[in-house]
């Protein structure tokens, strides 16, 4: 990415990773990503917030040559992890006099990932302030929005929320600020759903704090600025609500299609009684996609053989994966099959310890789904409907 200027003396120089396909061996990143990184120009100090990843670190700093940087007297790591931290080290060699500036636990982080030495950094709490002349940085710990130590910088006199991951996105673009904000929305939705879901409630304590702030641009360390930051601060309002919607999320995996049979006939009987559902085949199923809809859903089903007296491995990964992702769901229940016996559904049941869902009978066929398996596959989709009215979020 090249130098861009976003107001009079500050500068995004970070990197654009077009060809990125996977984030923590876990994340597929359809869309590529960037690592964003400013730089801020007062009239006594210049500050570098955030970096970007180690494998784009070439291009911080050709960015910063073509700035003509001889000096940073700050560098503000807003989180450790290393797609913003990762560089600080190498920037560190190239401006020995600069201070690295952040919170303790953010301080004791980059110590231990980035062996960076505990000399060269001054810690700043909640509300501090860091003059660079003209222009005004204030620091609010922000934890949980992705790891412990992160924080947000606020650039006062600019009314630039630096945010670092929170109201990111994994989305290369040439955009520098959020043009096409249908695309972006799906890009920072599929972000939500997968990196900061599990902290809705710390989101929505951060967001609290945010009312006090005049914010004209949200700059996160991850796709475009926010140049009208209601668009970004409305879709998280209503992501980490409390509030779900008439959908029925079903990841399911059939063998020989006793299962497939089961979810062919359940998926009607939802549409049928005007649920919107929405089917994963799961060995087939881009977890991100899988993701996203747990942002929304009123209800999981989790559809799955039973493989060794258990659930097959696709779906103990998509059901340890929800449980980790914290969703607001508020219904569960499990449909499946059996040859000989097992303990699938009470399997399914004990990982899923850390959803305030109600679970619902499940239904649960002696070989291939038989007569009385449709009639309580229609008497579950009855049983949903029942409990979406229960909470008015039926039409
Ligand atoms: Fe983009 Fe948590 O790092």
């Amino acid at each position: 990415m090249t130098v861009r200027a976003l107001r009079k003396d500050i500068y995004s120089v970070g990197a654009i990773d077009w060809d990125r396909r996977l984030f923590d061996e876990l994340i597929p990143l359809p869309d590529g990503t960037t690592y964003n990184a400013y730089l801020i120009q007062g009239s006594e100090k210049t500050a570098l917030i955030d970096t970007v990843d180690p494998t784009k670190e070439k291009e911080l700093i050709e960015n910063l040559r073509k700035l003509n940087i001889k000096t940073i007297d700050y560098i503000i790591p807003n989180h450790t992890e290393q797609d913003h931290s990762g560089t600080i080290p190498k920037i560190l060699e190239i401006y020995p006099n600069a201070t690295v500036v952040t919170n303790t636990k953010c301080k004791g982080m980059c110590i231990d990932h980035l062996l960076i030495s505990e000399k060269k950094f001054t810690e700043i709490s909640n509300g501090d302030t860091l003059s660079l002349g003209n222009k005004t940085l204030e620091f609010i710990i922000a934890p949980w929005v992705h790891w412990p130590e992160t924080m947000l910088t606020c650039a006062r006199e600019d009314k630039i929320l630096f945010s670092c991951d929170l109201f990111g996105s994994h989305l290369a673009t040439s955009d520098l600020y959020t043009i096409d904000e249908h695309h972006v929305y799906r890009c920072a939705k599929r972000y939500y759903a997968e990196i900061m879901m599990p902290f809705r409630n710390n989101i929505k304590k951060h967001m609290e704090k945010l009312k006090d702030y005049e914010i004209d641009f949200i700059a996160p360390s991850h796709g475009p600025v926010h140049n009208k930051p209601k668009f970004i601060l409305n879709a998280y309002r209503d992501w980490i609500s409390d509030n779900v919607k008439n959908e029925v999320l079903l990841p399911y995996v059939s063998m020989h299609g006793s299962v497939e049979k089961m979810v062919r006939y359940f998926v009607n009987a939802l549409i049928e009684r005007n649920i919107t559902v929405k089917p994963f085949n799961l060995p087939r199923t881009d977890i991100g996609e899988l993701a996203m809809a747990l942002v929304d859903a009123a209800t999981i089903v989790i559809a799955t053989p039973t493989v060794l007296v258990g659930p097959h491995p696709a779906a103990v990964y998509a059901t340890y994966l929800t449980n980790a992702l914290r969703p607001k769901t508020r219904f569960i229940s499990i449909i499946g099959s059996y040859g000989w016996g097992g303990k699938m559904p009470e399997t399914i049941q004990s990982m899923i310890g850390n959803l305030k869902a109600e679970i619902l009978l499940p239904v649960i066929a002696k070989g291939y789904p038989k007569g009385n398996d449709f009639k309580s596959l229609d008497r579950l989709a009855d049983d949903i409907l029942s409990k979406h009215k229960e909470i008015n979020i039926t039409s």
